[in-house]
């Protein structure tokens, strides 16, 4: 049971990182009545992060009040109102009750923020983190607030996936426990808890089952349109896995699974496939392309 201090301890969250789950976090978190700083070192991806969150609002608002669109109107400019962008996590973090992290999966740059804002944050903060295959116990050893630690992971897209998996490390407190646990219920989300453990349940389900998916294209059993209708039609998935990896995107699931190899060399379910390796180098070579013409035509 959740303590009554507990259950009104989230009043304004901090979420870190301005891209699809950062904004989509910060959306259903305002949505909710939270006070929210959003939180990126690019004024740009933070004016990309409104745009998208407006954008995403309006469609629920739809959805939400089909008939009485001066109340959609009004959720959106309430949850608006209640979003402030920032590019100053120290300033961000001084009075804020919930930090989330959701920057680029990578443990150092995890290290680095979550270092950064241990002694600034007030005792009684507590620090999340999205991480999609990260250890949290891992993410949180460099802070000295482990009790008041944990994993909030979010699923894309955001404000339509109900589901969230809070994660506990064995120093997690029962009140830090209890305290995401509510704030997940109140901004509207079913909460399921797990270990510290890769990819917590759904993407160490969902990882080996995409790129088992793509090594059954790469062994020409079938082809990518038919895998996806197989998986749509035959077992229910709202996508085919193949549809799925695109919408993930290709780098998260190959950056996903490079680093489970590199801890379980042995595990045959963790091992890279061709296939994604070579998409997300075609991909990047695209976007580096996109950056050279952009920064040629800029300058
Ligand atoms: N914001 C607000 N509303 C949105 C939205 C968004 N970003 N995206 C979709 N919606 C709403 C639409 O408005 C629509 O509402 P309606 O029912 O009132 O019309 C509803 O969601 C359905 O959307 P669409 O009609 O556009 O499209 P679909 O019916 O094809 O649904 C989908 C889209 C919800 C993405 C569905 O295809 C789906 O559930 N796909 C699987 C997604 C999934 O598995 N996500 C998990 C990925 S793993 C992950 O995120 C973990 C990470 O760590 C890697």
């Amino acid at each position: 049971m959740a303590t009554s201090s507990s259950l009104n301890a989230i009043k304004h969250i901090t979420v870190v990182g301005g891209g699809l789950m950062g904004s989509g976090i910060a959306q259903v978190a305002a949505q909710s009545g939270n006070r929210v700083t959003l939180v990126d070192i690019s004024p740009d991806v933070l004016k990309k992060s409104q745009d998208s969150i407006q954008k995403s609002l309006g469609r629920v608002a739809k959805k939400l009040y089909k008939d009485n669109p001066t109340e959609g109107e009004k959720l959106v400019k309430t949850a608006l109102a209640s979003i402030e962008v920032s590019t100053d996590l120290q300033a961000a973090v001084k009075t804020t009750d919930l930090v989330i992290e959701a920057i680029v999966e990578n443990l150092e740059a995890k290290h680095k923020l979550f270092a950064s804002i241990d002694d600034v944050a007030p005792a009684s903060t507590i620090f999340a983190s999205n991480t999609s295959s990260l250890s949290i116990g891992e993410i949180a050893s460099v802070t000295k607030r482990k009790d008041r630690f944990g994993g909030l992971h979010f699923f894309n897209p955001v404000p339509v996936m109900k589901l969230l998996e809070v994660i506990r490390i064995p120093e997690t407190s029962d009140e830090t426990y209890n305290t995401l646990m509510e704030w997940g219920k109140a901004i509207g989300k079913t909460c399921i808890t797990c270990k510290d453990t890769p990819g917590f349940v759904v993407n160490r389900l969902l990882v080996p089952y995409m790129s088992e998916a793509v090594r059954l294209l790469e062994r020409g059993d079938a082809s990518a349109r038919d895998i996806d209708i197989a998986m749509k039609l035959g077992a229910g998935y709202p996508m085919g896995p193949i549809e799925l990896a695109d919408y993930v995107g290709h780098d998260t699931t190959k950056s996903i699974l490079d680093g489970w190899h590199k801890k379980f060399p042995d595990n045959p379910v963790f091992k890279p496939t061709e296939t994604l390796n070579k998409l997300v180098k075609e991909e990047n070579w695209v976007l580096k392309q996109e950056k050279d013409s952009i920064s040629i035509t800029s300058s």
